[in-house]
């Protein structure tokens, strides 16, 4: 099938994209565990040579080039301008010359050979062909390479994005469309038996699948935790959807939600699950 991403890559370089570098710490302390479980997966080792795919603002790309030291090297792919900006300039801060940052789709762009880890924290779910583009991303593996990665399991356990969604849509009066649950998007690799079986029609061995369960931190009070709900995650796709008129009832509908499981000192949080997959390219 032909590659067709355009869809992503015009969010990511639109709204969806602008909110992200806006919320950029908030959201890096939110997925850090979830990162940090991928990246004991994958367990890079000085010396190595590193691709992050849709690296984002470059925190782990960042975190990566501090382990692989001067004698590695790390480039950072990913489709948004907005946040490839904020990851050179953070990167830039960091002082590492071994990363660099690269504009491209990494499901076909020209990329280094001889890799030893491909690497991604949230950053796969949304390819248009994801076989054909885990099977150009093997490519650039050396023989033995490894391929670490943390993405969504279902939207139901993950009680952050739907707890949100549900009193947006109860106070809109809309009941959830058909989906189709493998589009590309944050929960497209919800099912772990797909997420093997296109690992391994792109050529990977050693596959492994565990999953990984963190608390999600959504603020510090009810009210901040709805905003960011509506600005991150499915309610901010609903709104576009239901109209942006509709947003000062959809905030006040899931801070209500919020209110009701914040704890005492109103800092509202809840569970996030996730897949941490690895596999190998055969020697
Ligand atoms: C959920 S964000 C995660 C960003 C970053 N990895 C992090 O953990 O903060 C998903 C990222 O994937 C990027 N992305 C989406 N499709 C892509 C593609 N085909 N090639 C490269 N990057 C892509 C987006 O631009 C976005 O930066």
């Amino acid at each position: 099938m032909p590659i067709d991403n355009s869809e992503q890559i015009a969010e990511w370089n639109g709204a969806l994209g602008q909110r992200w570098v806006a919320m950029q710490r908030e959201l890096d302390r939110i997925v850090v565990p979830f990162g940090d479980a991928a990246l004991k997966a994958a367990a890079p080792q000085p010396g190595e040579q590193v691709i992050d795919i849709g690296c984002g603002c470059g925190d782990t790309s960042i975190e990566i080039a501090r382990i692989v030291g001067a004698a590695g090297a790390v480039l950072g792919i990913d489709v948004s301008q907005p946040m490839l900006e904020v990851a050179r300039s953070r990167g830039a801060l960091a002082n590492c010359a071994h990363l660099a940052f690269r504009f491209g789709d990494a499901s076909e762009a020209g990329l280094p050979e001889n890799i030893d880890l491909l690497f991604s924290r949230f950053g796969v779910m949304f390819f248009s062909e994801p076989t054909q583009a885990f099977g150009h991303l093997r490519k650039s593996l050396r023989r033995g390479g490894r391929c670490a990665f943390v993405c969504w399991r279902t939207p139901r356990d993950n009680a952050w994005a739907m707890t949100p969604l549900s009193a947006a849509r109860t106070a809109m009066g809309v009941t959830p469309p058909p989906a189709d649950p493998n589009a590309p998007g944050p929960f497209a690799f919800a099912d772990a038996d797909r997420v093997r079986a296109l690992l391994s029609g792109a050529g990977f061995g050693g596959i492994d699948v565990q999953r990984f369960d963190a608390a999600v931190s959504l603020g510090a009070t009810p009210r901040s935790a709805a905003e960011s709900a509506v600005q991150i995650g499915p309610v901010s796709r609903f709104v576009r959807e239901v109209g942006l008129e509709h947003l000062p009832v959809i905030l006040d509908a899931v801070e209500r939600a919020l209110a009701a499981l914040a704890a005492p000192d109103g800092h509202v949080s809840m569970n996030g699950s996730a897949w941490i997959v690895s596999a190998t390219n055969p020697a």
